[in-house]
């Protein structure tokens, strides 16, 4: 089992968070969800001694691709979207599709892919031991929106308390957003803090999820 090597990066108007996911050995890595200032990207690999060797997005919406254009024209590499992602969302160059249980590697890391649909049909996440990607699936006290073109607050409620809560309480999330107190958090925390996972109930978590 190689070293995990993430690195997460404040970036654009809508407080994203952007990452470099990947082997900390070979320092090959995917960039997720490229987007807002790619040349500030591209800077902060070179200056961390980084090979991008895959473009990994969590979901299609424009806040978290908008910079994959752009950097394909520097980097010749691989996009991994969702086969389930609305048609509305995808970016409109070469995608790969990926589907719950795959298996992708990078260097010496081989990590899981898990859809968490809600937010959007083709939310993932990438999981590596006790360390996981959730796009705008969970946030720091928070979760993404269920009133978007596509969205699905019964898929949402599955995806956060069918699958990331069964995760091990020592698992460190790396959100899609910086909106909550802290950048990352674990989920044993998340669940005595995050409102939509103390939601009792499928009701009780639509009624705080749609108002
Ligand atoms: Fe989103």
């Amino acid at each position: 089992m190689g070293q995990l090597f993430v690195h997460q990066m404040a970036i654009g108007p809508a407080d994203n968070f952007i990452y470099f996911w990947g082997d900390a050995e070979s320092k090959e890595v995917a960039i997720v969800d490229p987007a807002w200032d790619v040349p500030f990207i591209l800077q902060e690999a070179e200056r961390l001694g980084l090979t991008i060797t895959t473009i990994l997005l969590t979901h299609g919406h424009v806040d978290h691709v908008n910079g994959v254009a752009d950097m394909l024209k520097t980097h010749d590499v691989p996009v991994y979207l969702s086969a389930n992602e609305h048609e509305k969302y995808r970016p409109k160059v070469d995608l790969i599709d990926l589907n719950d249980g795959d298996k992708l590697t990078i260097g010496n890391i081989t990590f899981d892919v898990l859809a968490t649909p809600g937010h959007s049909p083709g939310g993932m996440c990438f999981l590596y031991e006790n360390h996981i990607i959730v796009g705008d699936t969970l946030f720091v006290n928070g979760c993404g929106r269920c009133d978007f073109v596509g969205s699905d607050v019964n898929a949402m409620y599955d995806s956060i308390h069918g699958r990331l809560m069964n995760l091990p309480d020592d698992t460190i999330i790396y959100v899609g957003h910086n909106y909550g107190p802290s950048a990352t958090d674990t989920i044993g925390n998340q669940k005595k803090t995050n409102r939509f996972m103390l939601a009792k109930t499928r009701e009780a978590f639509i009624k705080e999820r749609m108002g």
